[in-house]
């Protein structure tokens, strides 16, 4: 984080049921630590807390439900702030109707084909709730999920722990999945997101994160004119229903192509088969540095308007790229305004969809005895 380099450390917004607090500026208490608030409750009158932080200029409101990221906040280049993640301001209008703002997607970000898979000669059948196709790990996937959060300032860094066990066949996977994410804000406001799971059955595990990234602001309208860039030589086209027909397609000369800056709708309205699929971009990229132990740079996007500028590493092989096709104009966000088509863009690190009935794409499996290991770290400057 160019501005804004020092290191105040969380905010006490107080974030109740109303759109009113929502996105408002953390105050910053300088006691180091991440403040916890009440934000609803659900149907069953489970607390659901928020959590402010704030480090190197960067500000984040986290959820215990879904593991949300509400707001994040960062300066543009003229030190203003600004929430850069589509959301809602309350806790009802994510219970009921989310496209999964902001949320942490387990136990496989993205789809799987006819929600079924087979591992070790036993063939598992997952929920299904897109079409005939498991999407982002059911109708109750991790996203709709309360966890059990817990503080920590390590050095100059804040961040949360995030802890869940998923029981033996919850929508439909095998095996007890223990689940701990890190959300760590350092003193140079990245945002980093270290996942690890582990499993007591073969199973298969794609975790990743559903940021609705817009630079400009989350109410300001679409983010065509954000230029991105994705180090990725290929795609991996889909079928009608979104599923990749197992292809790795090459980028030149195709609307695919990122591997020099472009603006997001510079191709948009290419008449090119794969677009009409999913009303857009929503593909996965295979990324050429593949899956790597340490996070590396693997795409750029950034709002000439504000100059505000999102670096993404990973270790993960792909990165779902997904231009808010399917935001209609039906949802109100956390800014007040209506969402419409484009108004926000998912950049997710992750394992290929349907990897589990892929043999040619990376592995998703987790056995007994493995750790799940990824790491994904988003860097911002103005
Ligand atoms: C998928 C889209 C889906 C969206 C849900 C994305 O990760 O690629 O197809 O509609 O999530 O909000």
């Amino acid at each position: 984080m160019e501005l804004n380099r020092r290191t105040v450390l969380a905010g006490a917004a107080a974030v109740g049921l109303t759109a009113a607090t929502a996105g408002g500026a953390a105050h910053a208490t300088g006691d180091g630590k991440p403040v916890k608030s009440l934000f609803g409750k659900l149907a069953d009158g489970t607390k659901v807390y928020s959590w402010a932080l704030e480090n190197g200029g960067t500000r984040l409101k986290v959820l215990s439900y879904g593991g949300i990221v509400q707001s994040l906040e960062i300066p543009d280049r003229r030190g203003r702030y600004a929430n850069v993640s589509l959301g809602f301001g309350t806790l009802e209008d994510y219970v009921a109707k989310s496209p999964y703002f902001g949320a942490l997607i387990g136990r496989y970000g993205n789809r799987i084909g006819k929600g079924r898979f087979t591992l070790d000669g036993r063939t598992y059948q997952l929920s299904v709730n897109d079409g005939e196709n498991s999407l982002h790990g059911g109708a109750q996937g991790f996203d709709k999920r309360v966890w059990d959060v817990e503080p920590f300032t390590r050095g100059s860094d804040v961040g949360l722990r995030l802890y869940r066990t998923g029981v033996d066949g919850e929508m439909g996977y095998p095996g007890t999945l223990r689940t701990k994410v890190t959300y760590t804000l350092t003193r140079h406001g990245d945002w980093r997101i270290d996942y690890a799971a582990t499993t007591d059955k073969a199973t298969v595990v794609n975790l990743t994160s559903h940021v609705y990234w817009n630079l400009a602001g989350e109410s300001s309208g679409t983010i065509h004119d954000h230029e991105l860039t994705i180090a990725a030589s290929r795609y991996t086209p889909v079928d009608s229903g979104l599923i990749p027909t197992g292809e790795l397609a090459r980028v030149p000369g195709t609307p695919f192509d990122f591997r020099r800056a472009k603006t997001v709708g510079e191709d948009i309205r290419v008449a090119h088969p794969q677009l009409l699929y999913g009303q857009g971009l929503d593909h996965n990229w295979a990324l050429d540095k593949g899956l790597t132990a340490r996070p590396e740079h693997i795409a750029t996007l950034r709002d000439p308007s504000s100059g505000r500028t999102l670096r993404i590493a990973t270790t993960e092989p792909g990165l779902q790229f997904y231009s808010g096709n399917f935001l209609d104009g039906t949802l109100v966000g956390s800014g007040g305004t209506v969402y419409r088509q484009g108004d926000g863009l998912c950049l997710e690190t992750q394992h290929f969809p349907d990897s589990p009935n892929q043999p040619s794409f990376p592995s998703t499996v987790l056995r007994p005895g493995q750790t799940y290991r990824t790491t994904t770290v988003h860097s911002f400057s103005a």
